[in-house]
Order: structure tokens, then sequence, then C-alpha cells
């Protein structure tokens, strides 16, 4: 079809409206990106946790050596230490960023969400437990310490930070975790775990690349 002169009536209705179609895509590509910054800057207290018990865990284990039939009831791999530690980061980390998110969210034009002390741990704090959960899973299951449970490995900590932050800090989660924010974080959650967890392996301060 011939495109008409810009100045004709019909031109300009074509540019009016190739203009508003652009400014339609801008609206949609930018909320797409505010969710991911958003996403990202929200779950790094509870993404710092499990890299910090690796690097602090050791000492007492949890369980206190008890089983549960055959297995362990959580095993050697979930301590005390490790767990108090990548409580104690994840918190600091979100009281960090709280103080950040105004000149950090100007300077990438987003309004990015500042962390109540009481969400921040219970974000750190659930990021721990889903990670626990799952090693009781395991080793109902079977799995001896450090196998892989494909799936759970990459979400437990995610499930059990957005789990507990709901429970204690309701108001403040309901707020932030909107929908598109929540589909985000469950796509791009596993892809990040996998990514960090290949890296400390590369480096040898993990055992397994999961
Ligand atoms: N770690 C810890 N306390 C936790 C979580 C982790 O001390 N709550 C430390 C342990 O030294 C653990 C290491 O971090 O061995 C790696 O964590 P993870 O992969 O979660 O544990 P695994 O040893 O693989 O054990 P599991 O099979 O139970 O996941
Ligand atoms: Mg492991």
């Amino acid at each position: 079809m011939p495109v008409p002169p810009a100045d004709s009536p019909s031109g300009r209705l074509l540019t009016e409206v190739t203009w508003v179609k652009t400014a339609e895509r801008n609206a949609a590509n930018m909320d797409v990106l505010g969710a991911v910054v958003t996403a990202v800057w929200v779950m790094l207290p509870a993404y710092l946790p499990n890299n910090v018990a690796v690097l602090a865990g050791g000492g007492r284990p949890i369980d206190g050596g008890r089983t549960l039939g055959n297995s362990r009831l959580l095993g050697d791999g979930k301590t005390w230490r490790g767990t108090a530690a990548g409580t104690a980061a994840g918190t600091a980390l979100a009281v960090a960023l709280s103080a950040l998110a105004s000149p950090v969210g100007s300077l990438v034009s987003y309004d990015l969400p500042t962390f109540p002390l009481f969400a921040g741990f219970g974000l750190a704090l659930g990021a721990m437990l889903g990670d626990i959960a799952a090693s009781f899973l395991k080793r109902r299951s079977g799995r001896e310490r450090g196998a892989a449970f494909p799936a759970l490995d990459q979400l437990d900590f995610v499930v059990g930070a957005l789990v507990c932050v709901f429970a204690i800090a309701f108001e403040w989660a309901s707020a932030t975790f909107t929908l598109p924010v929540l589909a985000v974080i469950l796509l791009v959650t596993p892809l990040l775990h996998i990514v960090t967890n290949v890296a400390a392996y590369a480096i040898g301060v993990k055992n397994e690349p999961w």
C-alpha cells in the first residue's frame, strides 16, 4: 500500500497512530523492565543468605545428629552457624538496600522499594527455612547430603522467602509482590541461582554445582 504524504490528513493520522503505537510499546517494555528490576532488587535479601551460609557454615548441625527412619532429619549440611550468618547477612543487606533505594532508584528511573526491618528479616530467614525444608524432603526421599534435587534446589529458598515474608510483613509483601513482579521472580530466580552456584563451584567454595 502506498504511504500517504506526511502533510496530508491521512498522512498525519498515520504518523499519529504510529506514534501512539510506539508509545504503547515503550510503556509495555518499561513495565517488563520495571518488573525485572524490582524483582531482582526485592529478592536480593533472599538471594544472599544461602551463599553466606556456604561460606560461614560448619559446627553443630541443626538436627543434632538425629535421624528419622534410616536417614538424618536434615543432615550435616544445615548448621546453626550457617543459618544464623545467612539470616543476619540477608537482613543487613535489606537495611543497606533501604538506604540506597532512593539514589539507585533515580539512577535507573524506577521507584525501588525499601525494606521495613521485619520484611528484610522475613525474606532472609524464609530463604534459609526454605532450604532447610528442602533438605528435610531430600533426606526423606533417600538423597544423601549434597545430592541434587532439580527444581527444589532452585526454588526452595524463593518459596520459603515469599511464604515467610507474607506471614511476617503481609501489608508490605502484598504491596510489593505484584503479579508481574511475582512472575519475574519465578522465572529469573532459577536462572540466577544456577549461575551463582556454578560460579561458587568453579571458584571452589561449593562442592557441587547446584
Ligand atoms: N550451610 C549451613 N547451614 C545452612 C545451609 C548451608 O551450614 N542452613 C552450609 C553447609 O556447610 C552446607 C553448604 O552450606 O554443606 C552448602 O549448602 P547446601 O547446598 O544447602 O547443603 P548441602 O551440603 O548440599 O546439603 P543438602 O543436601 O541438605 O542440601
Ligand atoms: Mg546442596
